[in-house]
């Protein structure tokens, strides 16, 4: 499942993280790629110690922890700190797959990449190309989100960035290790809870509703690593 979440970052935090990042130290995208990955790898990327990347990265992970859409969604267990990129001069990321286990700089924990994440940081408008382009179950998907919008999409699908033919494109990304390992398991237990959010809006007093957030909690006791 592919799912977009809008307004993760509020504009101002975004033109904090835009200016922080003007005067980053940029290096080459393709040390932190396995063999396959440098080979298709033409980016920037802030190593992943960098202060700037730290503090930001810490920025955006605080809002993750109260985004009811992103918790619903991605379940989550473990979360690597994210990471800065930046493509311009038709800069591109060809078709690949992240590697399936991820370890955390500077420590001894590694996290299972159940769910990528791109958290887009330039306007749409301010870039041409750019896409992230995922191949899932149902096809092929284009996404190019607002500044503060982020996308999350399976770790096991192909995907691509296409080139960044004018201005450029910064974004975060970073993986999740979801509790809900399985993404059918993972998507079913969003869209139930999507289900009973909206029929508490909906019908407030329904006696259902209980029942059915029961549903979701057992569901979540039988399926769930903690
Ligand atoms: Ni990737």
């Amino acid at each position: 499942m592919l799912v977009q979440i809008p307004q993760v970052l509020p504009a101002a935090a975004v033109a904090e993280c835009r200016a922080a990042l003007m005067h980053a130290d940029w290096t080459d995208g393709r040390m932190t790629a396995g063999y396959l990955s440098s080979r298709v790898k033409n980016n920037q990327q802030l190593p992943e110690t960098h202060p700037t990347a730290r503090a930001l990265g810490s920025k955006i992970l605080d809002a993750l922890d109260v985004h009811q859409t992103f918790i619903s969604a991605a379940l989550p267990l473990k979360i690597v700190p994210p990471l800065f990129n930046r493509y311009r001069d038709s800069q591109t990321y060809g078709n690949h797959i992240d590697g399936g286990i991820r370890p955390v700089a500077g420590t001894h924990f590694r996290v299972r990449t159940d769910l990528s994440a791109t958290l887009f940081l330039t306007p749409p408008e301010d870039y041409d190309g750019g896409e992230l382009v995922v191949e899932d179950s149902f096809g092929t998907q284009s996404v190019k989100l607002a500044a503060g919008d982020m996308v999350l999409y399976p770790g096991t699908s192909v995907h691509r960035i296409e080139p960044v033919t004018k201005g450029e494109r910064l974004a975060a990304f970073f993986w999740i290790q979801s509790m809900i390992r399985d993404d059918t398991q993972r998507t079913l237990l969003f869209e139930l809870d999507n289900s009973i959010q909206a029929l508490g809006r909906d019908v407030p007093d329904h006696p259902s509703i209980v029942r059915l957030a029961g549903t979701y909690h057992n569901l979540l006791r039988q399926w769930a690593d903690t």
